[in-house]
Formats: C-alpha cells, sequence, structure tokens
C-alpha cells in the first residue's frame, strides 16, 4: 500500500501551545482521509505543516515519500491547498480566476479556457462563470476554491473545513465534488468538525484534541467505538422523566445522559444498526406502556461530541479564540 502522507511524533509550537503535539498519520494513496476534530484541535495546523506552509519544530511528515522540509519543493508540485488561502480574486468572474490560474501554471490561452471551463462544468457553475466571485454564495464560493486549486491535477488535496457554513444542499456538492476529485486518483486530506462528513467521504478518520491523535481507523471502527447510535427522547411533561430514564436505561442496557435541556433524555446503543433500530423500537413500546409521553423520539449517529466524550470524558467545546 503506497503512502500519500506519513508523519511520525510531528510536533508544532506556538509559543506555549502546542497545536501539533505529536501527530503519526499515515494515509494511504488514492483515499480520502478524514482529520476530525474541534475547534483549536490543531487540523489547520497539521495541514499547514503537511503543505510546507509552517515549518515544523519536531518529527517528521512526508508526502509521497518527500520529507515536507528538506523536499518542500518536491512536496509543493504534488500539493494543492484550498480553503482560507485559495487565490480567488474576488474582483474576478469565476471564468477568468481559472483561466488567470491554469495560465499562471503555465496552460497555453485556448488550454486554460478549456480547463477552466471543463472545471466550471463540473462544479456546477456554467451559469455562474460570468459573474464576479464577490457575488457568489458562500456555498458557490466554497466550490471555486476547491476548483481553483485542481487546475493541475494534484496528486494530494488539503481540504480544510471545505463544508463549515454551508447549508445541506451546498454541502452535498461539495462532497460530490470530494468524490469526482478523489475518482481521479488524487489523494484527499480533509478536515472537518463533522463525524457525519468523515463518515460519507472518509475511508479512514483520525480524531484529533489537542494536538494529539486519539482515536484512529475507519468510520464503523470508530462508531461502534461509542455505540452504534444514540436514542433522543423529548418529553412533554418533566415530571416523566425519572421514569424514561428507568425505561431507556433498562431497554438499552446503555447509560442515559441528561442534557440542559429538562424535557430531553438521550441514551447510546450499542451493537449493529439492525440491533439498534430493534431497541428503539422497543423502549418506544415501553415508553408509550408506561404512559410517559414522547413528543419527539429520534434515533441516530452518534454526534462528534458523543464520540468526544467517550473517547475524552471531555466535551467537544473549546476555548473561543481571541
Ligand atoms: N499562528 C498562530 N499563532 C499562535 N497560536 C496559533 C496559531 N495558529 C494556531 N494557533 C493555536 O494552535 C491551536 C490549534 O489551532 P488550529 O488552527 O490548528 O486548530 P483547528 O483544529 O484548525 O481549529 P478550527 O476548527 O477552529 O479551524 C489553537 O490553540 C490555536 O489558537
Ligand atoms: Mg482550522
Amino acid at each position: 500500500m503506497e503512502l500519500a502522507i506519513e508523519t511520525s511524533a510531528l510536533v508544532k509550537v506556538f509559543g506555549t501551545t502546542r497545536a501539533v503535539d505529536g501527530i503519526d498519520l499515515a494515509v494511504p494513496a488514492g483515499t480520502v482521509y478524514g482529520v476530525l476534530g474541534p475547534n483549536g484541535a490543531g487540523k489547520t495546523t497539521a495541514v499547514r505543516v503537511l503543505a510546507t506552509l509552517a515549518r515544523p519544530d519536531g518529527g517528521e511528515a512526508r508526502v509521497f515519500g518527500h520529507d515536507v522540509v528538506r523536499e518542500a519543493d518536491a512536496v509543493r508540485a504534488r500539493v494543492s491547498l484550498t480553503g482560507q488561502y485559495a487565490s480567488i480574486d474576488e474582483d474576478l468572474t469565476g471564468m477568468e480566476n481559472l483561466v488567470l490560474l491554469a495560465r499562471l501554471l503555465g496552460h497555453r490561452k485556448a488550454g486554460a479556457r478549456e480547463r477552466a471551463a471543463r472545471l466550471l462544468d463540473a462544479f456546477g457553475l456554467s451559469d455562474a462563470a460570468g459573474r464576479q466571485v464577490k457575488q457568489y454564495s458562500g456555498g458557490m464560493r466554497r466550490r471555486i476554491d476547491i476548483a481553483a486549486s485542481i487546475i493541475r491535477t494534484p496528486d494530494v488535496v488539503f481540504l480544510d473545513e471545505p463544508t463549515t457554513g454551508l447549508d445541506p444542499r451546498s454541502r452535498n456538492q461539495v462532497w460530490e465534488i470530494v468524490r469526482i476529485i478523489v475518482a481521479q486518483g488524487t489523494t484527499v486530506l480533509l478536515t472537518t468538525q463533522y463525524l457525519d462528513e468523515a463518515d460519507h467521504l472518509a475511508s479512514r478518520i483520525a480524531v484529533i484534541d489537542h494536538g494529539k491523535v486519539i482515536a484512529e481507523g475507519t468510520p464503523g471502527e470508530l462508531k461502534s467505538s461509542v455505540g452504534s447510535g444514540s436514542v433522543h427522547l423529548r418529553l412533554r411533561d418533566t415530571a416523566q422523566r425519572p421514569a424514561a430514564e428507568r425505561i431507556l436505561a433498562r431497554t438499552l442496557g446503555a447509560a442515559v445522559q441528561s442534557g440542559a435541556d429538562p424535557l430531553t433524555v438521550t441514551a447510546r446503543i450499542s451493537g449493529s444498526d439492525l440491533v439498534a433500530a430493534e431497541q428503539a423500537s422497543r423502549a418506544l413500546a415501553e415508553l408509550a406502556h408506561a404512559g410517559v409521553t414522547v413528543d419527539d423520539f429520534s434515533l441516530g449517529q452518534p454526534s462528534l461530541d458523543e464520540v468526544f466524550l467517550a473517547l475524552t470524558d471531555h466535551p467537544a467545546t473549546e476555548e473561543v479564540p481571541a
């Protein structure tokens, strides 16, 4: 198995903050690899080091075998980065931006236009090709950023939280683009704060917190380590909460969590999806039988918060940057 990215004991410090604190990663070539973590976990810092935009303070990182410090040029020739670093000019149209970048990358005029048109088409931006980027919506902007980053088909694409703040439709479009990119053989390293995003796209996921990898594996392995999902109940009457908690604990054999909202009760379920569904329906029947009124009931995947709680015993809330 060829590795696109390999790090060992990678460290990056800012003053007293160990933003990346000894990270080991092995990203198989040709896959989407998810780096999942809350605000301040060190995702962007790790990506910047891998993309040669920041120098590590310890450990090693290689991209297709090339050291990010000693062979930075070789690394740069193979990677592309999107997000806050994409060099889009807001005053130019989508087409003008892509043509300009293609020209800078050495395409001739006709070739540049052709490449730009193909990308705009693939990313659903043909209709907006003649509009200034500053008039684009957030989702369109994210897509033109990604398009700009793959004008030259790179071996590795870093997508740093490509869907944060997007509505579900735009998010799905970005997901589709990620699938297009990986289908052409490119390796994608994707950072995200959303477990479901990593679950949909990534073959493997590293969960990071405070600069350290706290779990690594396939999405299935990660989810089953915290139970296959959660039951969320919303009660009509807070007085029925103790009864609801008792019934859930008994039928699900799981720890019941009481959130801040006195009307909601959450319990984790372990086992396969099928077992989870079966257990959940039994719990519902028993609640009805006991006369507990349930206004809302859902069976969901564990959230990143729940994954974190299970892995670290602390919630995924982080210091807000000053
Ligand atoms: N240039 C910098 N100078 C000082 N501290 C920094 C710098 N860049 C990042 N940090 C700190 O390093 C830690 C990791 O930050 P980083 O931006 O890598 O997190 P992140 O996982 O990308 O978070 P987010 O989800 O909010 O983008 C944070 O504590 C942050 O405040
Ligand atoms: Mg970040």
